[in-house]
């Protein structure tokens, strides 16, 4: 060993520490696990026999500590403040002309970020070194959660140096921030949860804000809560001059601040901002319900004052609320593509997220009996972009006692064949009668749809059309259909006809995945689809195949192989692929794509940066590569991306699989 035990510590701890960075707070992998781990005990074993070693920054000193019979008060540096809201473009405009005015000049940079949907807390660094934690209580007086927060990997214990930004290393550096739970991490726990039959937590705001004021540190270390900046304080203001300084100091130092940042020179240039996220935040890792607009220059948002709780200078754009209060008039029935029998609520019309919501689903009998959703209810819906509403709780308080319970049917309400289930532990139920008409509605409209056929012109409303007319009973019908027959129609004229009928013939030879996709089997999702086209390379030897040939495809289990191969087996299916091959309907080929990274199997774990995990597989597909979603002997890449599980590091460390970065991902893909 090289130098004396407190060179090596200090060392050690450097390289632990970039690690966690790397790791935390950039989304990069710079060692596994396993080697931080190791290194980690080194520093332990020589602060066990060295304790005059330790620093309150030492890596070692994360772990969580004994519980604490109570958090301590403590009043903030300067009251943490709240924002006004602003709804819409009109409450928006309002306030930046009133800034305007109270500012006297006509030019103001704003500076945006994603408002976050968590809860706030303050970190006060002394010398580089973080002594403490506070919530943000009533603005004034927060808890001292310092013993809390330390476990929390993406905050540094010590701010990094940083050329240009050493000065925030001396004195007080105080950085705000919000406490959040990814939707990710948040889903699993409560997935977790449910199967050791705890209750589950409402939302991730929720749970972020019950873990960090829980007394026993140990607890917090065991959920993940991520810390992401957006305010910087100093004892001289003048060290901070505007919002896009105080986020770059904010990364250079070491912490997180959201990516999802800008600078506008106008109003116009916020509201386009806002649209632009209004949808697009879905696919965040975090909640959030609108932005936070700030007077770029911190010099005039401190002369703009505060009143009220909140400051003139910045405001919170807020989106359409996601959930709404209505009535559920009543329940029925809706038989899916599947033959699934789902109670939808019908309700009094609402607007939530900007549009009117009449109807949600319930899922099945025994979620509608576990929140106890009843006709007659008031109950809160919730819709977020373009997702199915959804019912989340009635509220029992509201009840007069004229609510029904709801029975479910025992046949099916549109063909009337009884109801089964598969297996009694099925939580839905099932109408089983192939040529049930409700079946055949969404069985053409799912073929139609955009991730299927995506034949242009062809929604619901379409689609019930067609199918009243008898023009369609089934997917291959609609290769049938001649623009004479829609222009019998009170839908269609000249143009839309035309129109539609070549759309649909357009569609004769389909991608192959995207044909199996459409064919609506029973637990084939797009990516199955995908992995089954690219297994089989034709619908025949898909057609063919027995359940053990099925299994053996990456990423297909044995409940997906026997639907699969229950699908094909199936008369009234067998007539649908006749008919199609009479029609001269035959999907492509799926292509043997050799390209650079042909043989070369891939495996994605984590979250990346710059794309999608979909968009990785399918960029991986396009230059011949192999999409797997689990590592395997024959696996020859573990791309390792943020917050990842252990147990695939753990898997590719022990087959001695090459584990790669995003940056490293990406030469790999651009290079190409
Ligand atoms: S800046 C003067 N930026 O929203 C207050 N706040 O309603 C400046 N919040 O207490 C706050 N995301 O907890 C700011 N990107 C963001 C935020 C954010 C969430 C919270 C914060 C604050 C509350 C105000």
């Amino acid at each position: 060993m090289n130098g004396s035990p407190a060179e090596r510590a200090a060392k050690l701890r450097e390289l632990i520490n970039d690690y966690r960075y790397n790791y935390h707070v950039l989304n990069k992998s710079i060692m596994s696990e396993a080697a931080a781990d190791s290194l980690k005990h080194e520093l332990s074993r020589i602060e066990a026999e060295h304790p005059e070693l330790i620093t309150l920054d030492s890596p070692t000193q994360r772990v969580a500590g004994e519980p604490l019979p109570q958090f301590n008060k403590i009043e903030h540096s300067s009251r943490m403040l709240s924002l006004n809201d602003v709804f819409d473009e009109i409450e928006f405009q309002a306030w930046v002309v009133r800034i305007k005015k109270l500012a006297g000049q006509e030019r103001i940079e704003f500076f945006m970020d994603l408002k976050m949907d968590g809860l706030a807390c303050a970190l006060v660094y002394q010398d580089g070194v973080l002594v403490q934690g506070v919530t943000r209580g009533d603005g004034f007086v927060g808890e001292d959660v310092t013993a809390n927060i330390r476990t929390i990997e993406s905050i540094p214990l010590r701010l990094r140096r940083a050329k240009g930004y050493e000065k925030f290393l001396a004195g007080r550096t105080e950085i705000r921030g919000e406490i959040v739970m990814y939707k990710d991490q948040f889903e699993k726990l409560n997935a977790a949860r449910e199967k050791q039959g705890l209750p589950k937590f409402a939302n991730p705001r929720n749970l972020a804000a019950g873990t960090i004021r829980q007394l026993d540190p140990k607890l917090v270390a065991s959920r993940p809560l991520q810390f992401h900046a957006y305010d910087m304080l100093r004892d001289i203001p003048a060290d901070l001059p505007t919002n896009d300084y105080v986020y770059e100091a904010i990364r250079q130092l070491g912490l997180r601040a959201n990516n999802e940042v800008a600078v506008a020179k106008s109003p116009e240039e916020v509201l386009t901002f806002a649209k632009k996220w209004e949808d697009k935040r879905h696919a965040l890792k975090f909640n959030t319900d609108g932005l936070v607009v700030k007077v770029n220059d911190r010099g005039l948002f401190r002369r703009l004052g505060v009143v009220g709780k909140a400051p003139r200078g910045a405001v919170a754009f807020k989106y359409p609320a996601e959930q709404a209060t209505t009535k559920v008039k009543d329940i029925f029935v809706s038989i899916g593509r599947t033959g699934s029998a789902t109670p939808v609520a019908m309700l009094e019309p609402v607007v939530v997220s900007g549009s009117t919501v009449q109807m949600a689903t319930l899922h099945n009998e025994s979620e509608i009996a576990r929140k106890d959703i009843r006709i007659g209810d008031t109950v809160i819906v919730h819709k977020a972009g373009d997702v199915i509403p959804e019912v989340v709780e009635p509220l029992v308080k509201l009840r007069d006692g004229s609510e029904r319970e709801f029975v479910m049917p025992t046949h099916c309400p549109d063909c009337g064949t009884k109801l089964v289930k598969a297996k009694a532990e099925d939580a839905v139920w099932r109408c089983p009668n192939n040529a049930c008409p409700s079946r055949a509605w969404k069985q053409v409209e799912h073929y139609a749809s955009k991730a299927a056929l995506d034949i242009d012109g062809l929604g619901e409303k379409n689609v019930i059309t067609l199918l009243q007319a008898k023009l369609v009973s089934d997917p291959a019908d609609l290769y049938k259909i001649k623009k004479e027959d829609l222009l019998k129609l009170d839908r269609f004229a000249e143009i839309s006809a035309t129109k539609l009928v070549k759309a649909i013939q357009d569609k004769r030879h389909p991608p192959l995945a995207r044909f199996i996709y459409g064919l609506g089997i029973r637990h084939i999702g797009t990516q199955t689809a995908i992995d089954l086209a690219a297994h089989f390379k034709t619908l025949d030897k898909l057609r063919n195949s027995t359940i053990d040939e099925l299994s053996k495809v990456d990423g297909i289990g044995e409940v997906v192989a026997e639907a699969v191969v229950e699908w094909f087996e199936e008369p009234r299916n067998k007539k649908l692929l006749e008919k199609f091959e009479k029609l001269g309907v035959e999907a492509e080929k799926a292509k043997e794509i050799s390209g650079p990274l042909s043989d070369k199997n891939f495996v994605v774990t984590g979250s990346l940066d710059s794309m999608s995990r979909e968009e990785a597989g399918e960029r991986i597909r396009a230059l011949g590569g192999t999409f797997q979603s689990s590592v395997g002997k024959e696996t020859d890449y573990l791309v390792v991306g943020a917050n990842v599980g252990a147990s695939k590091l753990a898997k590719a460390t022990k087959l001695g699989t090459k584990q790669i970065d995003e940056q490293e991902l990406l030469r790999l893909i651009d290079k190409k």
